[in-house]
């Protein structure tokens, strides 16, 4: 029996030794499944619906031409997810674009590309977007960013529907951002969003926060403006150790539809079509990091550190979060884990990757993997330390190609250049 880890149906052994360490490999099967997974729990639920990926977790071209081809939306958060949706070919009419601080540049792109709507967040940046529609002579669809308040049970850096947030227009000013919307001449307020925390395991927050907002379309519609979608947001949890909890999909679909349905009903509001943005959900589970084992360092009746060739510049979330993943040795997979090790990475500070784990006894040489790397890791790798960033490799039943190439010295000072007195 091979004592290498199979993803996917791929030697991962094989994988890092045929592409290199560190390696961050995607498996597009996994992506489909997991959208079919929330497209059939919200057709099963009978939801009006449409799912809006958010490109921060993850994007690329290739990550693009997914996306289009299983007829997902994309979400953008700036002008460089912007540029490269469109580069890839991306229809505009299923992107969105949020972001609490946009540059009038990037809302000019956005507009001048006809994206299908642009995430107002703050009463200032109405007059903004109404500014640069009409010098396009272009008439945007906007929807309003509210903060509604609900506190989602996770890390405070990544909760952020909260009142006191950087995100969104407090829920209680909600009246006055969409009459001031209405009376922009180049805007046209489709719909109401709120995103209120990421990695979230329960579906309870999500309906509070849906109740508020949905209150909020019928006092809008009170003022003669019918709001048609509402944006939900992401954060659907996933877990990244085997004692996590599950987010139910199929609850929380059930949940917004009866939600949707019975509050509409008596608020005397058409049911609007459900929005959700969820990133980490879709690429998270699919994503993996390989790494080589560098330096094994045993400090006696203390700790032993297991070096690998990779470490916060290519995942941040340890030192940023306290996040913890798990992972295994890719090349040791019928031996005990009973070596209890600190996985570290090899930036010139302590990078922490893996507190405390136990793995098989490993040596320089072994391939350690970590799992559900796909969100949040190459969308915000570094290059501290210049160090290059690892290729990205995608997985499609038995094929494995590179979708993100590896980053090379040149690539790192290709933008160096000499001041004139120097
Ligand atoms: N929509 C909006 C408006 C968001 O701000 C976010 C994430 C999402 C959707 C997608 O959330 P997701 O489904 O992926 O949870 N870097 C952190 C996560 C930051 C999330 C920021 N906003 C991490 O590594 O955990």
């Amino acid at each position: 029996m091979s004592e290498n880890f199979i993803f996917e149906g791929h030697d991962t052994v094989e994988l890092a030794r045929r592409f290199g360490t560190p390696l961050y490999v995607i498996s597009e099967n996994r992506i489909e499944r997991a959208i079919k997974k929330i497209k059939s729990a919200f057709n099963n639920a009978g939801l009006n619906y449409s799912i809006n990926y958010a490109g921060k977790a993850f994007i690329c071209k290739a990550m693009c031409k997914i996306l289009q081809k299983l007829d997902v939306c994309l979400d953008v958060v700036s002008g460089g997810e912007l540029f490269t949706a469109l580069s890839a070919g991306f229809d505009p009419a299923c992107i969105t674009l949020h972001g609490s601080n946009k540059s009038e540049i990037e809302i000019r792109e956005a507009i001048d590309a006809g994206i299908k709507t642009i995430t107002i967040d703050s009463i200032s940046e109405i007059d903004i977007v109404n500014k640069i529609a009409s010098e396009l002579h272009k008439t945007a669809n906007v929807h309003l960013r509210l903060s509604p308040g609900v506190e989602a049970h996770t890390h405070e850096y990544i909760q952020t529907g909260r009142i006191d947030s950087k995100f969104g227009i407090p829920i209680n000013m909600g009246i006055r951002a969409a009459a001031k919307v209405e009376s922009s001449s180049n805007l046209r307020l489709t719909g109401l969003h709120c995103h209120i925390g990421s990695q979230i395991y329960s579906s309870k927050p999500f309906q509070i926060a849906a109740t508020s907002m949905l209150e909020m379309i019928y006092n809008i519609k009170e003022m003669g403006v019918e709001i048609t979608e509402l944006n939900l947001g992401g954060g659907f949890g996933i877990n990244y150790l085997q004692d996590d909890p599950v987010f139910d999909i199929d609850e929380y679909a059930v949940i917004l539809s009866k939600t949707f349905e019975k509050q509409s009903k008596e608020l005397g509001i058409k049911i609007p079509k459900l929005i959700v943005e969820p990133g980490r959900y879709i690429i998270g589970p699919a994503g993996i990091t390989l790494y080589s084992v560098g330096t094994v360092k045993e400090i006696p009746f203390l700790r032993k550190y297991l070096s690998v060739d990779g470490g916060m510049a290519d995942n941040p979330r340890p030192a940023l979060y306290k996040a913890v993943h798990h992972a295994i040795i890719a090349n040791k997979v019928n031996k005990e884990a009973n070596d209890l090790v600190t996985v570290s990475g090899k930036c010139c500070e302590t990078d922490t990757l893996i507190k405390d784990i136990l793995l098989p006894k490993a040596q320089s040489g072994d391939i350690l993997c970590v799992f559900n790397t796909g969100a949040y890791n190459y969308s915000m790798a570094s290059n501290y330390n210049r160090l290059t960033r690892p290729a990205v490799v995608l997985l499609k039943d038995d094929k494995a190609e590179i979708m993100v190439k590896r980053e090379t010295y040149e690539n790192i000072t290709i933008n160096d250049t000499y001041p004139s007195w120097l």
